[in-house]
């Protein structure tokens, strides 16, 4: 059968999820949570997630997690996700991710573990001393994502090679157990945000643990900290050029186009073709004030769906049913395949 085919029995279905360690960043706005909203619609059923269980990979202090957890959902919710149109829920609460990502542990091989440029980085020099579930860690994500049988996981950049391994494990099982059942899994990384960049160094990807808090836009950030934030972020001494041609060799000029563009809905060359000739002191509080606008009626919401920590867990208590009633019968025929007695 050829992959389209095989692909065609599945629904349309999108899952993603973001973990809940340390705070928000615009990277994570333009490269996950924007993008899940706009796939909210009538194409797709979506599922979103918090991430908890990845979270505990690396060492969370327990109230923090727990905030951690509902500051996730409420970015969704303040930013548009309907937890009516979309399935909202943290992973912990549907048990299934844990035993699915058991298959798949079993099914995946170290060697592919071992090309995860993710772990890499992460664990450093200090292989070691990581924890095992940050080396499985894409076993489990893919599990996530096979669990409820997603076609489409819209992801940032960075996370790709995590979703082309989900491909690899749904082949390698369907291939061993001569079967159809999994699909595979299309990653959606598109648009000028797949990969929003640290403002004081270009080359590096804005995240949430970097050492400096200058160097990214936390969600929960004021307007005076945005807009001190991006007059500091590192550029060059020259103006925007015409075309996007000229960004190539300045990085840091490049980001902050893709940023502005993100937020502005439009292609960086339409950015450009409004600022060409433009210098830092003209298009940097023209970013800054366009940040503030998106941002801020978010971040206000967030505070306030904050307040109420309950009617949060309500959510996602009452999606994690949800998720559940899709996950339970493709574990239980999972197990059926792999020929567990149940
Ligand atoms: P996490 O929590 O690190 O990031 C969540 C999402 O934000 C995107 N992102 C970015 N996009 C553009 N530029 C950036 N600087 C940037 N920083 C973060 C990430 O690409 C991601 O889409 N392993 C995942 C979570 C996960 C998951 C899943 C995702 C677990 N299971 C199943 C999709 C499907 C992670 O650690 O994302």
């Amino acid at each position: 059968m050829t992959e389209a085919a095989s692909q065609s029995q599945f629904t349309p279905r999108v899952f993603s999820g973001i973990k809940p360690s340390g705070g928000l960043t615009l990277g994570n706005y333009l490269g996950a949570i924007k993008r899940f909203v706009e796939m909210q619609g009538p194409d797709f059923e979506t599922l979103y997630c918090v991430v908890d269980l990845h979270a505990i990979t690396v060492w969370q202090d327990p109230a923090e997690l727990r905030t951690a957890t509902r500051e996730v959902a409420a970015s969704y919710l303040a930013s548009g996700i309907d937890p009516e149109k979309s399935i909202l829920f943290n992973q912990s609460q549907v048990s299934q991710h844990a035993e699915l990502g058991w298959i798949f542990n079993c099914v995946a091989r170290v060697g592919w573990m071992n090309r995860m440029t993710q772990f890499k980085e992460k664990a450093g020099k200090n292989a070691e001393k990581q924890s095992l579930g940050l080396y499985a860690y894409p076993s489990l994500m893919a599990a996530d994502i096979l669990l409820y049988h997603a076609t489409h996981v819209p992801v940032g950049e960075d996370q790709k090679q995590h979703v082309e391994l989900t491909r690899d494990i749904a082949a390698k099982f369907n291939h061993d157990y001569k079967t159809e059942f999994f699909p595979l899994t299309t990653p959606v990384i598109e648009g000028p945000a797949m990969r929003v960049m640290n403002l004081r160094d270009g080359t590096k990807k804005m995240s949430k643990s970097g050492e400096s808090d200058m160097e990214r836009i936390n969600m929960l950030d004021d307007a005076d900290t945005i807009a001190k934030k991006f007059r500091k972020a590192r550029t060059d001494p020259e103006a925007l050029p015409d075309t996007l041609d000229g960004l190539k060799e300045r990085p840091e000029a490049r980001n902050l186009v893709d940023i502005y563009a993100a937020l502005s809905d439009q292609s960086p060359e339409a950015v450009i073709t409004e600022y060409a000739g433009a210098g830092w002191g003209q298009f940097k509080p023209a970013l800054a004030d366009l940040a503030v606008e998106k941002l801020a009626p978010i971040s206000s919401e967030m505070q306030r769906l904050l307040d109420d920590p309950a009617e949060i867990d309500r959510i996602l208590a009452r999606g994690s049913e949800r998720a559940r009633a899709i996950a339970a019968p493709i574990l239980e025929r999972t197990y059926e395949i792999v020929g567990l007695v149940r």
